[in-house]
């Protein structure tokens, strides 16, 4: 395994796969619990996670993705999605939830509730809907350097239209909206982008340091 330095400078946003290549059950498991171990906003895990398997919704995704290779080419696809329903009921079943893990009686969570209640209110579904992405893009960044120290390849792709993907998918049904596609699996010998140079601004540039 590599140093997380080594593995964040060995990573790229991968654009050829070896469609040969498939990821071992084992590592995708490790891969996809760390999407479930992301932290999020109170802890209210807005998201779910969509492994696509089938190859002819992999295709429409390709299509809908402008015709991005990895897609297809890549050992396995995740699709990140959130919940489109930002509301009360989301925030009770989240009580309910927290209550039987805890193990104590749901009225003790009141506080809790009324706090995140208070932080919705006034604002609109699609500042609520930010909200949620904003977390998911954690997952995100939390799959991206488990992978890279996995040394498994990935593309976070933001080139895609929604849309459609809701509709291939049939998302709506399952009161969810697509945001984030990645591609996983591993880096074809061709695949000249692996040898870019990195382009980073330097730390001087990145870093404020206040005394
Ligand atoms: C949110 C997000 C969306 C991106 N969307 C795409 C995409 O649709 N297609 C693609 O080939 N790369 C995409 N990228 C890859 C970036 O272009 C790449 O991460 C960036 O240029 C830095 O290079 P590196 O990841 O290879 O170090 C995306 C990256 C991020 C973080």
């Amino acid at each position: 395994m590599k140093n997380i330095i080594e593995a964040l400078n060995w990573r790229y946003a991968t654009k050829k796969f070896d469609s040969t290549k498939k990821i071992e059950t084992e590592i995708l498991e490790t891969i996809l619990e760390t999407l479930r171990l992301s932290p999020s906003s109170y802890g209210m895990q807005p998201w779910k996670f969509i492994l696509v398997n089938n190859l002819d919704l992999r295709s429409k995704i390709k299509e809908a993705a402008y015709g991005q290779p990895q897609v297809t080419d890549a050992s396995h696809l995740i699709i990140l999605t959130i919940k489109k329903d930002i509301d009360a009921k989301l925030v009770s079943d989240y009580m309910s939830f927290v209550a039987e893990e805890k193990n104590i009686d749901v009225s003790n969570l009141d506080n809790f509730k009324g706090m995140i209640n208070g932080s919705f209110q006034n604002r609109s579904m699609e500042d609520l809907k930010n909200w949620a992405t904003h977390q998911l893009y954690l997952a995100a960044g939390t799959l991206l350097t488990a992978c890279a120290t996995l040394e498994v390849d990935a593309c976070p792709m933001e080139g895609f239209d929604k849309l459609k993907v809701n509709e291939i998918l049939n998302l709506a049904n399952l009161g969810l909206e697509s945001r984030l596609i990645i591609p996983v699996g591993y880096r074809s010998d061709e695949d000249k982008s692996a040898t870019d140079k990195k382009l980073r601004f330097s730390k001087e540039n990145v870093l404020i340091e206040i005394n």
